[in-house]
């Protein structure tokens, strides 16, 4: 097991200055991203323009991906932003709904992952709808602590994820040379796999559900209007808080994800 972390920190912020670019704001999350494996904006007019703000930092942070989904039928439509909105007309989507979402990786079922994922702040509840993480390394030490069969099974079992036509399949936690990596997704285990992989999801769901959810051991970040979050999809699992709401885009987040880029210039 290689354990050799490029990460030092779960969560950090940078500050939008007066005065900054946007290809200067971008340098400086490339920047952080190289150690912490969630970076948090703040300091950003929530005023300005998702096409002419946002898509010029993001586009100097890495190269966009073109991942959006219908909401209803899951199919990938060939589009950069995806909404994450409150909308009372859109049943059994948890992007529309107000309820609590379980611990994830985005990138479960994508090929072409690792990446990262983003979204800014339009509009927030007033009662609840943090995004929570956890970092894989606690993750696997709560595991390891808790139970250690169920860690062993996650990695040594390799489960097919999969939605629309793309799928991936290794084990749920993995290591590689930059630390420990994640992907799951419990509503997308592949039909097709083992009576065990599809046993080990319902295991692993439940410990995420009673051990780190319920046990609120998941570190909670409540995004403002304005404000974004970048984060390494696979080196961590996240979720959200459930929310109230009574209108429709009372909570109401951009989405995309980007593969970073390799050095900054
Ligand atoms: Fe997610």
């Amino acid at each position: 097991m290689i354990t050799t972390a490029k990460f030092k920190k779960l969560h950090s912020q940078i500050e939008f200055l007066p005065g900054m670019t946007p290809e200067q704001f971008a340098q400086q999350i490339w920047l952080e991203l190289q150690t912490s494996k969630v970076v948090q904006t703040i300091g950003v007019d929530q005023n300005l323009s998702r096409n002419e703000f946002w898509d010029r930092v993001s586009e100097n942070v890495g190269d966009c991906m073109l991942l959006s989904e219908d909401p209803v039928t899951g199919e990938r439509i060939g589009e950069k932003w995806l909404e994450i909105r409150y909308d009372s007309s859109i049943q059994n989507a948890y992007r529309h709904s107000k309820n609590a979402q379980p611990l994830h990786t985005d990138g479960s079922y994508v090929g072409d992952s690792p990446y990262i994922s983003f979204f800014f702040c339009i509009n927030q509840a007033e009662k609840g709808g943090a995004t929570v993480f956890l970092d894989s390394d606690d993750l696997i030490a709560l595991l390891k602590d808790q139970d250690p069969a169920l860690l062993d099974d996650l990695c040594q079992t390799t489960v097919c994820f999969a939605k629309d036509k793309d799928f991936k399949r290794r084990p749920i936690i993995d290591f590689d040379e930059f630390g420990s990596n994640l992907n799951f997704n419990y509503y997308c285990v592949d039909p097709k796999e083992t009576d065990f992989a599809k046993e080990l999801v319902e295991r692993f769901h439940h410990f995420l559900q009673t051990e780190v959810v319920a046990a609120n051991k998941a570190y909670p970040i409540k995004l403002k209007p304005g404000e974004a979050v970048f984060f390494h999809d696979d080196r961590l699992i996240h979720g959200r808080n459930s929310f109230e709401a009574t209108k429709d885009s009372e909570r109401f987040f951009w989405k995309s994800a980007l593969k970073l880029k390799p050095s900054y210039s």
